[in-house]
């Protein structure tokens, strides 16, 4: 099971799992529905866990709108029907706390190229409950073996007491040495503090959103609860597509996602008040001088 907002890579990857095992990706993965094309209910992706699911896959921090989810609540709820919980995490490492030991999720998956500042294409992560660590990798590899007898060389497979079992290759050294940086600063600045500036930065731009564009046809996507919000703000409008452009010509950096969203991720390390403010200061701009007319209201072939 999964649910129908999540990023397209997921589905591919349950699709292909039920291909291999020979079942039907149309009929055997449930897609838990979303009531305003925005935003899941907890409550709704419960009422689907039933006696036919063996494995629910869910995000952490919803992509477009940027809506948390209550993992410890769908876990136990998961848990107490015998289904086994991941979670895609790619939109909350680095911007949220993570209990996942304590709300015992079996496991989680991210990508480290957003908030933690991998760069594109930097290697994965991977979180496995220790109740986990003695299952048989479904593709293993040398690199998923105990350390001690990797070296070895045997041809029997002594798997890694840890997620490390399920590694298979060499990771990308060039790639992790970012991550070895931004690691360092985030254990640094602490993970607490962090979401703290995060939230004060998204409630910031949603106050001055609210106040100074309001007038132009923006709609604000995200939870405004802060409970409920992750580290990104999503701005709707009809023209996105090309606002999105016009910002990047102001030398402000966007995401623009199907069909009318503005993503916009002020990053505590980094982003300052100053910058959240200019941004709407260009916006603005951008709407009064209509300088988006200037670009197609089209997506490029990378948004
Ligand atoms: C929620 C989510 N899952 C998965 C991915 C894909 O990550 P990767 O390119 O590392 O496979 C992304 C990338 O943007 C994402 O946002």
């Amino acid at each position: 099971m999964a649910d129908e907002l999540t990023f397209p890579s997921d589905i591919y990857a349950l699709q292909s799992q039920l291909r291999l095992h020979g079942l039907d990706p149309s009929a055997h993965l449930v897609q838990v529905k979303s009531r305003d094309g925005k935003f899941l209910e907890e409550d709704d992706i419960i009422a689907e866990m039933n006696e036919d699911i063996a494995m629910i896959v869910l995000p952490t921090v919803l992509y477009r709108s940027g809506q948390i989810l209550d993992m410890e609540r769908l876990t136990k709820e998961a848990h107490a029907r015998g289904i086994m919980v991941g979670f895609d995490a790619c939109h909350s490492v680095g911007v949220i706390p993570h209990l996942f030991d304590n709300w015992e999720v079996d496991f989680a998956f991210w990508c480290n190229y957003k908030h933690l500042n991998g760069g594109p294409g930097c290697v994965a992560g991977l979180y496995v409950n220790r109740k986990h660590f003695a299952r048989k990798p479904g593709l293993a590899g040398w690199f998923g073996s105990r350390k001690d007898k990797q070296f070895d060389m045997e041809h029997t497979f002594t798997q890694a007491n840890s997620a490390g079992a399920f590694q298979i290759g060499t990771p990308h050294i060039l790639s992790m040495a970012p991550l070895l940086g931004s690691l360092e600063m985030f254990a640094e600045a602490g993970i607490e503090h962090i979401r703290k500036k995060s939230l004060r930065l998204t409630q910031y731009l949603m106050d001055l959103i609210q106040s100074e564009l309001m007038g132009y046809g923006f709609e604000i996507g995200s939870p405004r609860h802060e409970a409920k919000r992750g580290g990104h703000i999503i701005l709707e409008h009809p023209e996105a597509a090309r606002i999105c452009k016009a910002l990047k010509q102001e030398a402000i950096i966007p995401d623009y996602r199907e069909p009318d969203m503005i993503r916009l991720a002020p990053v505590a390390l980094y982003t300052s008040f100053q910058e959240v403010y200019e941004t709407v200061k260009v916006l603005k701009k951008i709407m009064d001088g209509r300088l988006y007319e200037n670009y197609e209201n089209k997506r490029g072939i990378i948004a």
